[in-house]
């Protein structure tokens, strides 16, 4: 069942999450159940690829114009059926040697279908059987963003190694970047700067404590003036980016004067690019409180704007 891009760029989020925080996890050969799914499961299978000897290496190339510019074809002999050829992928247009991830990607590996081609649209989708693509077409910001997080994977990886352009949607046959390209990371920042006011916001108004115990019909909320200020009370805050549509709301602790110096005005023009608008709702069960009860079932308050 095919369940919608937000879902497909959170499915990718999350398994960029999930990767990124393997090592703080589990110890190297600590591989997931074969429940968690084929994907992965075989992305874990350490076997053939990494049993049958290491792929001859690139050198390292600057990442800048001049690199090399590999072709569709060129970049197609080296999936990893050839034990004498570097093994490479491409993300973005971006061409990396992964010869050390040699138990991913080569022939019979979990993500062999990235090998040798730029597959950037299945870095979102998971889809690597059909889109095993470079076109990230029709994506939303967020699944664009989830294929250039993929690409930083790339560039910050210890042992991979950039190795060249892919000629293609992203770089010409002289390794110039194209619009799309541009348009890509015009996406990328524009999603970063959304991100990074939103975290702003969030520790601006950090969230509150709350403690459900299995049995009890509450959810106990409450603030702690050492670590969420003086003052502070359970609210529920909605911020809202107008310019990028994007509304996120969490139980803050926040004292009366902070309420009042944000902005409480949910169809206030924003008055610079990226700015939020709070709205701060009570809780009817914490108003005026420092710590209270809410009976777990209840819903977000009801968001009459408060001062
Ligand atoms: C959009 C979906 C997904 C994408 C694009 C993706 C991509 C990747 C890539 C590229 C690697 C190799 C990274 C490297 O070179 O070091 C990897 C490894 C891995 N992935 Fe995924 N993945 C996806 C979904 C998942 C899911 C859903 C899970 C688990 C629930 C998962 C679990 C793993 C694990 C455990 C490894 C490491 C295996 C090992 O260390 O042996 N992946 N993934």
């Amino acid at each position: 069942m095919w369940l919608g891009w937000r879902t497909a760029a959170l499915v990718a989020a999350a398994a960029f999450l999930i990767y990124s925080l393997l090592p703080f996890l589990a110890p190297d050969d600590v591989a997931p159940s074969e429940s968690q799914g084929s994907q992965s499961s075989a992305a874990a299978r350490k076997g053939k690829g990494a049993a049958a000897g290491a792929y001859p290496r690139l050198e390292a190339e600057e990442r800048i114009l001049g690199a090399r510019v590999w072709s569709v074809a060129e970049l197609a002999l080296h999936d990893g059926q050839d034990r004498n050829r570097p093994l490479l992928l491409a993300i973005v247009g971006e061409v990396y040697d992964v010869g050390p991830g040699a138990r991913f990607y080569s022939p019979g590996e979990g993500y062999a279908e990235m090998a040798g081609k730029d597959a950037s649209r299945a870095m979102s989708t998971g889809k690597f059987d059909v889109d095993a693509v470079p076109s990230l077409d029709g994506f939303s910001e967020e699944q664009v963003s989830a294929v250039m997080q993929w690409r930083s994977f790339y560039r910050q990886h210890e042992e991979y190694r950039f190795v060249g352009f892919l000629e293609g949607p992203y770089y010409g046959a002289h390794g110039s970047p194209t619009l799309e390209l541009q348009r890509l990371e015009d996406t990328q920042s524009k999603t970063e700067k959304v991100g990074k006011t939103m975290a702003e916001a969030r520790q601006r108004f950090k969230a509150c404590n709350s403690k459900s115990k299995q049995g009890e019909d509450n959810t106990e909320l409450w603030c702690d003036p050492g670590y969420h200020g003086p003052g502070t009370m359970p609210v529920y805050l909605t911020a809202y980016n107008p310019e990028a549509k994007k509304r996120e709301s969490w139980c803050a602790c926040a004292s009366p004067a902070a309420r009042s110096l944000a902005h409480s005005d949910d169809d206030a023009p924003a008055t610079a690019p990226n700015e939020l608008v709070f709205k701060f709702t009570d809780y009817p069960e914490c108003k005026g409180k420092m710590r209270c009860w809410r009976p777990k079932k209840a819903g977000p308050p009801t968001t009459r704007k408060a001062k």
